[in-house]
């Protein structure tokens, strides 16, 4: 009788293997961080380097440089060529600092002990059903950036870096109107607000968000001049009115269904009958199959006592708010679009 081939990750030393690897992830995280500190990928933009000369460079010792780079490259970032020296992957060229849509910012955000510390505090959070954040910090997210500048400042340019190949994808596959004004809600520092405008000359942009990313925001730029405006304010407290269409881009995934209900029913209070809200975040598929939101859901969980939701929740949490869903676009990157009307 044939025997059915038996696939390799079926065999007990490789499961747990596989786990066991799985477990380790945090030194995954630690190894990018470190090549991200070190500016390996900006390093290698001129060609491939030695794991010597890039110690030389970075004031490193070439020995323990070159076992991290060949763990990273077991993962496809960085190659390793015949003659030892290491060299630039597709997936490696997003670490340069220098290159349009640079993740560089967003490894060292979520790298960082801010968001190290919350994952270590995960158990407790699933224990008790709220954010791991606020007990391990004292206060929730929002509110401690506000005493540490530092850290809102990598928070800002980290979610730019990690929002911006979305930005783009968002501009391009949301058919906003060609004339009237788009009112970005809790918009940062005004990454999707800059595509979009560039994406349709007759437009106009208000930037809404605390303080702080609009104090470096990217709107100021020769082609937007005279086409926006920012303000600052609370979203559960008013946001700006006469809007045409009002987004909402990775904000409802920061908040439990309450806070967003809330935050909804603001939206809503500015809004006139019939305009729309255009919400940027995860939808979650039905099933098991790998989707970076769930990876994203569990790192708002413990952040925030946010998530991502599936395409009924989205329904059932606009229709408290005041709102109809409409229709759910995929987008070239990760997020989706989800519209909806204020009724
Ligand atoms: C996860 S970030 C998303 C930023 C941006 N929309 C993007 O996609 O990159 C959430 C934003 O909500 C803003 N925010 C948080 N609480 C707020 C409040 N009470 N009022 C206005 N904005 C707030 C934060 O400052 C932050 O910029």
């Amino acid at each position: 009788m044939a025997t059915s081939p038996t696939r390799p990750e079926d065999e007990p030393g490789d499961l747990a293997t596989r786990l066991m690897d799985q477990a380790m992830g945090h030194y995954f995280s630690a190894a990018l961080r470190t090549a991200a500190r070190l500016r390996i990928a900006d390093r290698l933009a001129a060609g491939p380097r030695t794991p010597e000369q890039l110690a030389a460079a970075t004031d490193t010792h070439a020995p323990h440089l070159r076992r991290v780079l060949r763990y990273l490259a077991a993962s496809g970032i960085f190659r390793e060529d015949a003659s030892g020296a290491y060299q630039l992957t597709p997936i490696a060229h997003q670490l340069r600092t220098d290159v349009p849509h640079s993740l560089h910012p967003a490894v060292m955000m979520i790298t960082d002990e801010l968001f190290l510390r919350t994952s270590a505090g995960l158990t407790e959070a699933v224990r008790h059903g709220d954010a791991a954040f606020e007990r391990l910090f004292g206060a929730p997210f929002f509110a401690h950036l506000q005493s540490d500048p530092a850290k809102r400042e990598l928070f800002d340019n980290g979610m730019a870096s990690l929002a911006s190949p979305a930005d783009d994808a968002v501009a391009a596959a949301y058919p906003f109107p060609a004339t009237g004004t788009v009112v970005d809600v809790g918009g940062g520092r005004g990454g999707l607000l800059r595509a979009v405008l560039r994406h349709h000359p007759d437009l106009t942009g208000v930037l809404f968000d605390l303080a702080p990313p609009l104090a470096h925001h990217l709107l100021d730029t020769d082609d937007l001049k005279g086409r926006w405006r920012t303000q600052e304010g609370d979203f559960f407290a008013s946001v700006p009115q006469g809007g045409d269409v009002y987004v909402l881009k990775h904000v409802l995934h920061d908040w439990p269904d309450d806070a967003c209900r809330r935050i909804l029913r603001t939206c809503r209070a500015a809004m006139a009958d019939g305009s729309r809200l255009v919400v940027v975040d995860c939808v979650l598929p039905p099933g098991n199959a790998p989707h970076f939101g769930k990876t994203l859901d569990v790192t708002v969980l413990a952040i925030f006592d946010g998530r991502e939701r599936n395409a009924d929740e989205f329904a059932a949490l606009l229709s408290a708010g005041g709102f109809r869903l409409t229709r759910v676009l995929p987008t070239a990157a990760f997020p989706s679009i989800v519209e909806a009307v204020a009724e």
